[in-house]
């Protein structure tokens, strides 16, 4: 069976839990895909977004993994795409809820602002978990500006 592949993106701030976080993805069997950055020079953090976002719209693969400082550009980058409900995550519990309630597609995590164990709960938690449907499918088909 082909494995899954995760996307992934940061800047420069999320360089280095971006290469944790693909310990993490080959330890559990996934596969990742690194739209960049590539190193901890200074950078912009929507040029990495943005791809990474297109990639899912045009169904390279379903779910994404992205990085920066405190996550907020990058997580407003990516949902600016029609196709990508990204999800700003610090606690593995915000990470099950972004899944369970928004069926968030993208889990965005701050780089600078939490603890490695902290973030590959996050990561495990957002890869496992479920959408309930629901009433969260009215309220997650309502978001788009039409
Ligand atoms: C980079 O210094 C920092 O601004 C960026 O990683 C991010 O936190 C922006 O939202």
């Amino acid at each position: 069976m082909e494995k899954t592949i995760i996307g992934l993106a940061s800047d420069h701030a999320g360089f280095p839990l971006k290469e944790q976080v693909k310990e993490w993805l080959a330890a559990k069997g996934y596969d990742y895909k690194d739209f960049g950055t590539y190193s901890t020079e200074s950078c912009d953090y929507p040029t990495f977004a943005h791809a990474l976002a297109t990639a899912i719209e045009q169904g390279e693969m379903e779910k994404g993994i992205a990085i920066c400082g405190t996550g907020n550009g990058i997580n407003m980058t990516l949902n600016h795409h029609a196709g990508i409900r990204s999800a700003l995550c610090w606690q593995p519990e915000i990470a099950s809820l972004a899944r369970q309630h928004n069926d968030a597609n993208v889990l965005v995590m701050p780089g600078r602002f939490i603890e490695e164990a902290t973030a590959k709960e996050c990561v495990t938690t957002f890869l496992d978990t479920e959408f309930e449907g629901g009433r969260h499918i009215r309220r997650i088909e309502s978001i788009p500006v039409k």
